[in-house]
C-alpha cells in the first residue's frame, strides 16, 4: 500500500492538534505533534538548566530524545511527561528554543523517521514546507487572534488555571511573531497549501473539511 503523508501547519491555537488526532484516528493513520516535540526538548533543557548557549548540551539532549506517543501520552525517555509538557513554563520557553537550529535539524530528521514505514499526519509550523514538502496533502490553518484566545483560555480552564483573554492574545501574539520571524524554518504557508480559516468553524467541521478533501470527495 502506498504510504500518504498529511501536513497540517498554522500558528498556535487554530486547532490544528484536535483536528489532525480526530482525523488521523478516522483514517487509521499515525499521528505526530510535531510541537510536543519541541515542548519535551524544551522541558528537559529546563529540568537540567541547560543555558542557551550550551549548544554541546543542547545537542546531546536532543539526539539522545527517545519520544514515543500515542496521540495522548507523550513519553520521553521512559518517563511520562504528558501534562508537563503544556506547562505555563514550557508553553512560554518553547519558541525560542525552537529556533535553535541544532534543534530543529534533529527533531525534522526524527519526525521524519516516524514516516518511514506508515501513513502520518504531523501537525507543526514547518512541516509542509521543510520536514514533507511533498506530502500528498497539506492544509495551512488560520484563525483570528481573539478566537484563537478564547479556545486556548477555555483549554487553560479545563487544565483547572483562569487566565485573562487579553493576557492570553499577548503570549500567542508574541509566540506567533518568533515562530514567522526566525530564520530557521520560520511559520509560513506552503505555496501548495490548502488555507482552512477556522474562526467559525466547530472541530467537527474542520475534520470533515480535510477529511472530504483528502478521501477526494470534495
Ligand atoms: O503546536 P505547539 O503550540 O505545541 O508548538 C509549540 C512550539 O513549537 C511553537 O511555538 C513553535 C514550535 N514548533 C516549531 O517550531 N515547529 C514545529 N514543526 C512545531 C512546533
Amino acid at each position: 500500500m502506498d504510504k500518504t503523508i498529511v501536513a497540517i501547519d498554522g500558528p498556535s491555537g487554530t486547532g490544528k492538534s484536535t483536528t489532525a488526532r480526530i482525523l488521523a484516528e478516522k483514517l487509521g493513520f499515525l499521528y505526530i505533534d510535531s510541537g510536543a516535540m519541541y515542548r519535551a526538548i524544551t522541558f528537559e533543557l529546563l529540568r537540567n538548566n541547560v543555558k542557551p548557549t550550551d549548544l554541546k548540551k543542547i545537542t546531546e539532549i536532543t539526539a539522545n530524545a527517545n519520544m514515543t506517543f500515542d496521540g495522548e501520552e507523550f513519553i520521553l525517555n521512559g518517563k511520562n511527561i504528558t501534562k508537563e509538557i503544556r506547562s505555563l513554563e514550557v508553553t512560554n520557553k518553547v519558541s525560542s528554543v525552537s529556533a535553535i537550529k541544532e534543534i530543529r535539524k534533529i527533531l525534522v530528521d526524527k519526525q521524519r523517521a516516524f514516516a518511514a514505514d506508515s501513513s502520518v499526519i504531523m501537525d507543526g509550523r514547518d512541516i509542509g514546507t521543510v520536514v514533507f514538502p511533498n506530502a500528498n496533502f497539506k492544509f495551512f490553518l488560520v484563525c483570528d487572534l481573539k478566537t484563537r484566545a478564547q479556545r486556548r483560555r477555555q483549554d487553560f480552564i479545563d487544565h483547572g488555571l483562569k487566565i485573562p483573554v487579553e493576557k492570553i492574545m499577548e503570549e500567542l501574539n508574541k509566540r506567533d511573531k518568533i515562530d514567522s520571524s526566525r530564520k530557521e524554518s520560520p511559520l509560513k504557508k506552503a505555496k501548495d497549501a490548502i488555507e482552512v480559516n477556522t474562526t467559525n468553524m466547530i472541530i467537527e467541521e474542520q475534520v470533515n473539511f480535510l477529511y472530504r478533501k483528502i478521501k477526494g470527495l470534495d
